[in-house]
């Protein structure tokens, strides 16, 4: 080779390593187009394939559990706490041992993290602040009841509280950005957990009932119309009546948010959501809190005021621990919003709940993680799965599986708004879902020969459909072509204005780490006359039709 063709040659592969190296170290972030919501990491969308640990595994002795689960369930991200209380037991003095293991540990495990910051709300209550602020009531002041008696949260009026939280938090930023910034294994921060208060509607000390009958700030009567017509402006009371109690509580708490999440990312600009504990979503129309869930906290009725009072928080997640469908469907109906990307930061890993994470990446969710997904001896069923072992993580392990080797295809897709995702209902109903020129027929609980009217007499039901667990996610990725993955269902496409239609092929396959189709083989005969037939065992199809 000649100096100069070697010296262009040298240049331009150091060009190339320094784009790569540009690449990888993109800081994470939200994007939006269309109305639609994409995480990019390392540069490109990304789906959060995720598991949360139990509460208690956040030590670097409990991680090897949580490891070995988060493999068998093939996530390619842990949702795990960082506690205030373990990181300044002692004031001022900050110990990241753990959050170093961690990060260490996650690489070496090839997995992604978000770190839930367990602060002044966990599940409402300050369990895990630490010892030096939980029982200094003059300093870090408790909410007051309306008797004027101390209650079990901290009080988001608490502006020593507030200075002491954000301290911790920004130290923690500013760890994660010295210790991850050139490999990016952190990829998004919950800032608390379910906050609120159950019990209480708000704080009623001397400077919370002082602001309480201060006008509602104009950035809250922009966002959030009141449901039923009184004043325009005025006092919280005036604008919102019987709702004003949780809508001045939701503020105070987001406002507080607000400030700990700005002053984090200030530091290290990850992206940062809630998370909430949910409220009925079906109640219509939506009535002011009765004691009925936690007052304060990012329920689908308050989001307007999160949005309009924590401008730093990207997205508020429902965490689902309720398994009727119906109730599933609205929820993530009331979640996904135009101003509020699809995460479902939480879930229960009980059985019935499996079918539900082809519902959400269907949707086009930025991220899904049951939670409980660890080997520790604790398992909270009844809330959860009993198991606390590989039937577990096994059911949700096998949709992991046929999604990993697509995932940034699959992001992408769902980017683009070509995603759709349905769960066997409760009442195992067929359903269809509308796709462009093409209309898709979902059943349920069908053997995967011949259709149910030509056995009249059989009356056999496949094994293991003994409770709806039936679930399918779509993506149209051309005009006529289909991405295909899904269990315990029958697929049936037809042409949407009703021209006659056929498989012309439906390889089952997976893309390669290039993305490149691979195909195992071509279903056809049997195994097309019938519908698509997904069994226990989720397969990915790629799916073209034609018309005649
Ligand atoms: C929701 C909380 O956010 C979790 O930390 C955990 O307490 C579950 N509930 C219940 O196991």
């Amino acid at each position: 080779m000649k100096r100069s063709t070697r010296q262009l040659v040298v240049s331009l592969s150091l060009m190339m390593a320094a784009a790569g190296a540009a690449a990888a170290s993109e800081i994470p972030q939200i994007v939006k187009k269309d109305g639609r919501f994409a995480l990019m990491v390392d540069g490109a969308p990304f789906v959060i394939l995720g598991g949360q640990a139990q509460n208690s595994s956040n030590y670097p002795l409990a991680l090897n559990k949580v490891w070995a689960a988060i493999k068998d369930m093939h996530a390619n991200t842990l949702e795990i706490p960082v506690a205030w209380e373990q990181i300044e037991q002692v004031e001022g003095k900050f110990d990241f041992s753990y959050v170093d293991t961690l990060v260490a540990e996650a690489r070496k495990n090839k997995v992604k993290l978000v770190l839930l910051w367990f602060g002044t709300w966990k599940n409402t209550g300050p369990n895990y602040v630490p010892e030096w602020v939980k029982f200094n009531n003059a300093r870090f002041p408790r909410m007051l009841d309306k008797d004027g008696k101390n209650i079990y949260c901290l009080s988001p009026q608490g502006e020593e509280t507030l200075k002491a939280d954000k301290k911790a938090f920004v130290a923690l930023m500013a760890h994660i950005k010295k210790i991850d910034e050139a490999q990016r294994t952190v990829i998004m921060m919950q800032v608390e957990n379910e906050v609120g208060t159950y019990g209480f509607a708000r704080d009623y000390a001397p400077k919370a009932e002082a602001q309480f009958n201060q006008p509602v700030p104009q950035a809250v009567l922009d966002y959030k119309k009141s449901p039923v017509a009184l004043a325009r402006s005025g006092t919280w009371k005036q604008v919102y009546g019987d709702y004003a109690d949780e809508y001045f509580h939701a503020y105070s708490i987001a406002s507080y948010i607000e400030e700990i999440a700005k002053a984090g990312r200030a530091v290290y600009n990850l992206p940062m959501f809630v998370n909430n504990a949910l409220r009925d979503p079906l109640e219509s129309p939506v009535k002011p809190w009765k004691e009925n869930f936690a007052s304060g906290g990012p329920t689908y009725d308050v989001i307007d005021i999160y949005r309009a009072a924590a401008p730093h928080i990207d997205f508020a997640g429902p965490d689902v621990y309720g398994p009727e469908s119906k109730k599933f469907t609205a929820t993530l109906d009331r979640f996904q919003r135009k101003d509020n990307p699809l995460m479902v930061p939480e879930m229960s890993n009980a059985p019935e709940y499996v079918r539900y994470t082809f519902q959400v990446l269907g949707r086009g969710a930025i991220g899904f993680a049951p939670f409980g997904i660890d080997y520790a001896d604790y398992s909270n069923f009844p809330l959860g799965h009993k198991a606390t072992d590989k039937t577990m993580t096994e059911p949700f392990g096998k949709i992991y599986a046929a999604f990993r080797p697509m995932e940034r295809q699959w992001a992408k897709w769902a980017f683009e708004g070509r995603t759709y995702g349905i769960a066997e209902g409760d009442d195992r109903q067929p359903q269809t879902v509308d796709m462009k020129g093409w209309k898709a027929t979902i059943s349920f609980r069908e053997w995967q020969f011949g259709e149910q009217k030509y056995f009249k007499d059989v009356k056999d039901l496949p094994a293991g459909t003994e409770k709806p667990n039936g679930g399918v996610a779509i993506a149209q990725i051309g005009e006529n072509e289909f991405i295909i993955i899904g269990q315990r269902a029958r697929v049936k496409i037809d042409h949407a204005e009703g021209k006659p239609s056929m498989w012309a092929r439906v390889e089952e396959g997976r893309y390669d780490a290039s993305g490149k189709w691979i195909m195992e083989r071509n279903w056809n005969g049997d195994q097309t006359d019938y519908g698509l037939n997904l069994t226990g065992n989720p397969v990915v199809l790629k799916v073209k039709l034609g018309t005649y």
